[in-house]
């Protein structure tokens, strides 16, 4: 059978820049993550090395948080295809994405420029996860060594007085009000089970996200994978949301 190829303009360069740098500082912050995780099964013991490892995490964790934040502030003003509305689900969504399951079903798949319906499922339920990793980790940042955008507001409630907040040392108990101490280990644990439980849900949709893509790729045919790449997809039939 032979197919009618037609090119469209998908992606904006803020869509994709956006997604690989995305992907390269995630997969960075997973690694460094488990190794934090499973430090002593590894042999990683010293207090440096755990301080050493938290810092790796915090700095590419700055790198994944800008470019997030970026990413937020082009979903408001960016071009149609990095807007909200481009994977949120909004009115209709429902008998559309019945309408795409159909399709699927019966092995003539509708056709999107954009995200099919379950795609607006996945990209929002990722974006809802990513937010939430880089509050709670920008948190913990600030409770466990100190860092910005909290560490000096943290240093500055638990450090005794007449102690300069700027001279306290992560996991050092010198210049530190115990109390005030307890009180902040009582704040922060939460946000660190958040962080590590949402983590853990990230990477189960990762796996889910890119058996779903590859899917798409091999049984859509519209070229998914390198339009993340390019900004173009080639599509065989007329796209539903044209
Ligand atoms: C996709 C994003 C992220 C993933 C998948 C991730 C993953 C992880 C994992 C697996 C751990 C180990 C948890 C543990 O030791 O209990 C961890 C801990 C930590 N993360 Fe992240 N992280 C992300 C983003 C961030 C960001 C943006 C920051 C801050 C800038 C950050 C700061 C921290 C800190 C301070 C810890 C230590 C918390 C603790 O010891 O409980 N993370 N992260």
């Amino acid at each position: 059978m032979s197919h009618v190829y037609k090119n469209y303009r998908t992606w904006s360069a803020s869509v994709r820049w956006f997604h690989w740098i995305n992907v390269l500082s995630v997969m960075a912050l997973i690694f460094v993550g488990l190794i934090m995780l499973y430090k002593k099964e590894l042999g990683i013991t010293s207090l440096d090395a755990k301080i050493g490892l938290k810092e790796l995490h915090v700095i590419i964790g700055y790198i994944f948080a800008t470019n997030l934040f970026i990413r937020i502030i082009f979903a408001f003003i960016g071009p149609a295809s990095a807007r909200f509305s481009a994977f949120i689900p909004g009115k209709g969504f429902r008998q559309n994405l019945q309408r795409y399951r159909e399709s699927l079903k019966s092995g003539k798949p509708q056709q999107f420029i954009g995200h099919n319906p379950l795609g607006k499922l996945a990209v929002t339920a990722l974006f809802t996860l990513l937010i939430i990793l880089a509050i709670s980790g920008l948190i913990r940042a600030g409770t466990d060594i100190y860092y910005p955008p909290f560490g000096s507001t943290v240093a500055s409630y638990i450090a005794e007085e007449g102690i300069d907040p700027a001279t306290l040392m992560p996991y050092q108990k010198e210049g530190v009000n115990p109390e005030r101490m307890a009180s902040l280990k009582t704040f922060k644990s939460p946000f660190g089970k958040i962080h590590l439980y949402t983590a853990y849900l990230l990477m189960l949709l990762i796996v889910i996200h890119i058996a779903a893509v590859v899917r798409a790729e091999v049984k859509e045919g519209d070229r998914l994978i390198s339009s993340m790449f390019s900004g173009n997809k080639v599509l065989t039939e007329k796209p539903q949301d044209e």
